[in-house]
């Protein structure tokens, strides 16, 4: 596939900051379905590192508000200022998605990629906590790392030479998000589709030189990508 807005990150940052499958193609693929014009403002929930806030900001001239749990702010701000990027056009804070710190009505649309299954699998997350910050016609879209079909039930080798059943059951096949997403009242689930971007992602994530993904290889290795999928969700407030 050709990713001209990711390509136009080094391989080395997009190495040292990924924290799972390339982040970038992801979000490059996810926006390739959505209408979002420059000047929208987009939070990108579950940031990690910083990277798909900084192509959304740089490549598509979004406005954006990077909020994750786990990453340092500062940090994500020095990074965003080394690609020229301004406080006007990317905003890093720590935030819990169950607790966001924003007004109603605020955002234009949300992004969520390789994030939304840590907070999102409770069915009541989505109309408690995220919906309500969207305007009316915004929309939401989320990379979810997932299963091709569930098989919690009957765990193949591969998938449990990286991961315990503890850690695979943060994934789940399009049905089951299907099921979790339509219980929210006042959203309309426009499209869902399984990733084409899948396989590279998960080819380069391998490839990245830190303890996670050196931990992941083992299942990649042993053919877990037969099983695994990425879920694309695109959701509109009504
Ligand atoms: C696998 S990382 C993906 C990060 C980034 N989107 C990427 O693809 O590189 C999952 C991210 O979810 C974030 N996360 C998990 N639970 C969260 C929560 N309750 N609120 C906000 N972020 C959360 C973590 O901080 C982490 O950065």
């Amino acid at each position: 596939m050709d990713f001209p807005k990711a390509d136009t990150f080094s391989q080395a940052i997009m190495r040292e900051r990924s924290m799972g499958p390339n982040p970038l193609k992801l979000c490059e693929e996810l926006l390739g379905h959505a209408e979002m014009p420059a000047g929208s403002v987009v939070l990108d929930l579950g940031s990690g590192a910083g990277l798909t806030s900084a192509l959304m900001a740089r490549e598509c001239g979004l406005i954006v508000y990077a909020a994750d749990l786990w990453s340092d702010p500062s940090d994500n701000m020095r990074f965003f200022e080394g690609l020229g990027l301004t406080n006007r056009q990317v905003v890093p804070l720590k935030a819990d998605a169950t607790a966001l710190p924003f007004a109603y009505g605020f955002f234009d649309a949300v992004v969520s990629i390789d994030s939304y299954n840590y907070f999102g699998r409770d069915p009541e997350y989505l109309g408690e906590h995220l919906l309500p910050l969207v305007k009316r016609g915004g929309e939401l879209l989320f990379a979810i790392p997932g299963m091709v079909r569930d098989c919690h039930d009957d765990l193949p080798a591969c998938l449990l030479a990286s991961w315990t059943p503890g850690q695979l059951d943060y994934m789940h096949d399009m049905g089951w998000w299907r099921t979790n997403l339509s219980q929210t009242e006042g959203v309309e689930i426009v499209d869902m589709w399984e990733m084409a971007c899948t396989r590279e992602a998960w080819a380069d994530w391998i490839e990245c030189d830190n303890e996670y993904a050196a931990g992941d290889r083992a299942a990649v290795e042993a053919g877990a990508l037969d099983h695994l999928s990425t879920i694309a969700v695109r959701l509109r407030r009504r």
